[in-house]
């Protein structure tokens, strides 16, 4: 099964991620977590990356398609994979294709977690995230039960170097631009399922999407 996790910042893409993965053992490749632990390791496409995802900005896709394609071709996503946050732009879900086909793969599935701008500024601004484990925490809907604490892992919880409101708005921007159109990119090739991931808590968010796979026979009745 390869899907794709689509949808503004902050509408729960990581979150519900971390769900599926509870249920079935599928490796995430989530483009935003590989490059902020490249930035922290000063590799090359790290030190490339810095700028970019610290004011917001997309990092140039030929970096991140090389990224990308190099990962999914480890021997743990031979039998498929949740994409996280790619492709962002049209020329990232042209190369996407072209990389897939080459591998004699496609997309089975893109899900759209539409969420309005209040939304996001309210759940950016008070999300934690491990620094040890990557695990995600929210002040106001996901709370650590000790402050600045993982319960996972005992990891520091630190708030992301893009999560200042004027960093958000940029990223939204950006988003409305370069991402949103590939809304309609997979409308057309009819691989879209829109899920409401505005007015429900994780668990009720978790539900639809949980449904939708299950009609659309990705994963069995019974589970995965
Ligand atoms: P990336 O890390 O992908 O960030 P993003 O797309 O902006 O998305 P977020 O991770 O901020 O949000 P999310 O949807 O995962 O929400 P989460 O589950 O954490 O990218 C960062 C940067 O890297 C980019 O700006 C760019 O520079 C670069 N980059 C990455 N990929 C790239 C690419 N392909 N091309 C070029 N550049 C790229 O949830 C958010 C908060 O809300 C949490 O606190 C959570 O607990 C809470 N929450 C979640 N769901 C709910 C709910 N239903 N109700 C209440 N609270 C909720
Ligand atoms: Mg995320």
């Amino acid at each position: 099964m390869i899907i794709v996790f689509l949808g503004p910042p902050g509408t729960g893409k990581g979150t519900i991620v971390s769900e599926l993965r509870k249920h079935i053992k599928i490796p995430a490749i989530a483009t935003g977590d590989i490059l902020r632990d490249a930035i922290e390791k000063e590799t090359n496409i790290g030190k490339t990356a810095k700028e970019y995802v610290n004011s917001g900005k997309l990092v140039p896709d030929k970096h991140i398609l090389r990224i990308v394609e190099n990962r999914i071709k480890e021997d743990d996503c031979q039998k498929g994979f949740i994409f996280d946050g790619f492709p962002r732009t049209f020329n990232q879900a042209q190369g996407l294709d072209i990389v897939l086909h080459k591998l004699n793969k496609q997309i089975n599935q893109v899900f759209y977690f539409e969420t309005s701008y209040n939304t996001i500024i309210n759940r950016l601004s008070a999300r934690r995230v491990c620094l040890k484990c990557d695990a995600i925490y929210n002040l106001i809907y996901n709370p650590p039960d000790i402050v600045e604490k993982c319960d996972k892992c005992g990891g520091r919880l630190v708030q992301r170097d893009d999560d200042r409101e004027g960093i958000i708005k940029k990223r939204f921007e950006v988003y409305e631009q370069e991402t949103l159109p590939l809304v309609q990119y997979y409308q057309e090739k009819s691989i879209l399922t829109k899920i409401d991931a505005n007015n429900k808590n994780v668990k009720g968010v978790f539900q639809e999407f949980w449904e939708r796979l299950a009609e659309l026979e990705l994963i069995s009745n019974s589970g995965s």
